[in-house]
């Protein structure tokens, strides 16, 4: 499904700032896995996101996805290919737009027509019936603009955009990180059940250790643009926070600043 091979990339290249983002990584997803991604601030998960998503080109290596080889292919293209949240709610849906036009700009981008923000009636009821689904009432709310919604709320309309048309892969860059522990916990609920629906190849940045280990089929733990533990399986099933932690400052001999800041962000969610 997801192949990365051999990716490199170098920021400020020539410069005193010059600093290896991506460090010869390599990678393979399955169809249908959904994985998990830890590491510390500056680790590099962000920018393999980038990587994929198309915002620069790499240095070295190759990015393809379902076969298609994505290295040299503009951001504009991948995206019809790849849906991804961000942590901060104000991206992925436009503030002065409804849920609906939002929704319908979204399904558009599936059809050979123009891009439009105006729902057709069938559109109408399946964002209705998908809204529903979740639980937060928004399929009462649709012609509400998404600038007045709650920040978890918009987290939810920018997953259902991104997933409304399937996409090949879905990124998750710390999308419940900004929102209070029980709206974090709902978000997350619902997140686990589009991905399931829909069998959705998933990648899921999160400073919550616990939760990188029970959610999901697969564990990366990043360090300095590499990855450097890649746990599933029973090595996962059996893998605690503090064994992961302890592993972590053993093998990179990173002081325990990191590891507390690594530990503390796990409580926060
Ligand atoms: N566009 C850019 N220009 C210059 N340096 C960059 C750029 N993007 C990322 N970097 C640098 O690359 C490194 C990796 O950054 P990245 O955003 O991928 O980290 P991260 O693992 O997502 O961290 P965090 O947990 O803080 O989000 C950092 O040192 C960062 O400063
Ligand atoms: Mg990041």
């Amino acid at each position: 499904m997801l192949e990365i091979k051999n990716a490199v990339k170098v920021f400020e290249r020539g410069t005193m700032m010059e600093h290896t983002a991506l460090d010869h990584l390599s990678l393979h997803l399955d169809d249908g896995e959904f994985v998990t991604i830890l590491g510390s601030n500056g680790a590099g998960k962000s920018t393999l996101f980038n990587a994929i998503c198309g915002s620069f080109y790499l240095d070295e290596g190759t990015v393809s996805l379902g076969g298609i080889n994505l290295t040299l292919m503009p951001e504009h293209r991948r995206a019809r290919h790849i849906g991804r949240v961000f942590q901060d709610p104000m991206r992925g849906t436009a503030p002065n737009m409804t849920i609906e036009e939002n929704l319908s700009l979204a399904h558009s981008r599936s059809t050979a027509s123009p891009l439009s923000f105006a729902p057709t009636r069938r559109e109408k009821a399946l964002f209705r019936d998908r809204l529903a689904e979740f639980g937060m009432q928004l399929e009462d709310r649709m012609k509400t603009k998404v600038g007045l919604l709650s920040g978890g709320q918009r987290q939810v309309v920018t997953l259902l955009m991104c997933t409304i048309v399937t996409p090949r892969l879905l990124l998750l860059d710390e999308h419940t990180a900004a929102l209070d522990p029980g709206t974090a916990a709902k978000v997350m609920e619902i997140t686990q059940k589009i991905v399931a629906e829909s069998h959705l190849t998933t990648m899921m940045i999160t400073h919550n250790m616990s939760a990188a280990l029970t959610t999901g089929t697969r564990t990366l733990m990043m360090d300095s643009g590499r990855i450097l533990f890649d746990l599933s399986g029973e090595q996962r099933a059996g893998m605690t926070t503090e064994a992961l932690l302890e592993m972590y400052s053993t093998t990179t001999h990173e002081k325990l600043d990191n590891d507390r800041m690594l530990f503390e962000k796990a409580h926060q969610g």
